[in-house]
């Protein structure tokens, strides 16, 4: 494969992304991922973010100093800081209602433990930027306004929470990815091996999804 333009090679791994959410939205009532929330589910979902918060900082944290631009090494140190924050945030308003901010951290589901490890083992901060900034990361917003949605009647804080401080800050860091696999991934090599990053982010991250769905109580 000779490597592709910036615009086609995105194109290429947003068409990847997209077939997959589609699939995805397809099956969520079926391992219920929009049954009606009570307090316990709010819970859990709080805990799931935990772990999604911290282990996204976690794995493009070591990636910093490999990115040849001061301003972008910048730029990835602010995302850190953000998901940390997330995650602090979402452990605050666990403890609120008294639940254990880190039961997930502490005993995370085996299909969850499989996704963050295989971002751990990427070999370059384009694969790693494919499949979570540029891939999974991406459906954030789409869950979360569901989640708000359905959130606000019972517990309008915790849907604050989401809306305006955790949707708001996506809003600021979305660009980021983009940028990085538009001036880095340039070659066909690194292109093919974020294709397969992004398959396999997405794949990986639809079990833990339906995983987790699927321990919530009845
Ligand atoms: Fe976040
Ligand atoms: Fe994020």
């Amino acid at each position: 494969m000779e490597a592709l333009n910036p615009e086609d090679f995105l194109k290429r791994l947003s068409d990847h992304r997209e077939a997959f959410w589609e699939k995805m939205t397809a099956e969520r009532k079926s391992y219920g991922a929009e049954k009606p929330l009570s307090p316990e589910i709010i819970l859990r979902r709080l805990q799931f973010g935990v772990v999604m918060e911290r282990k996204a900082a976690e794995v493009s944290a070591p990636w910093v100093s490999h990115l040849p631009e001061l301003e972008l090494q910048h730029c990835l140190s602010e995302y850190v800081a953000n998901e940390l924050k997330h995650a602090s945030i979402l452990r605050k308003r666990i403890a609120e209602l008294n639940g254990d901010p880190d039961v997930l951290w502490k005993n995370p589901l085996a299909e969850l433990r499989q996704l963050w490890d295989f971002h751990a083992a990427l070999g370059s901060f384009c694969e790693l930027f494919a499949s979570v900034q540029y891939g999974h990361e991406e459906f954030f917003p789409r869950t979360s306004k569901s989640f708000i949605e359905r959130v606000e009647p019972i517990d309008p804080q915790t849907a604050s929470i989401y809306r305006d401080t955790l949707l708001a800050d996506e809003a600021g860091h979305e660009w980021l990815a983009p940028e990085i696999l538009k001036r880095y991934a340039t070659n066909a090599g690194t292109q093919a091996r974020c294709l397969e990053a992004l398959q396999m982010g997405c794949e990986l991250f639809g079990r833990a999804i339906q995983s987790f769905n699927r321990t919530l109580p009845a």
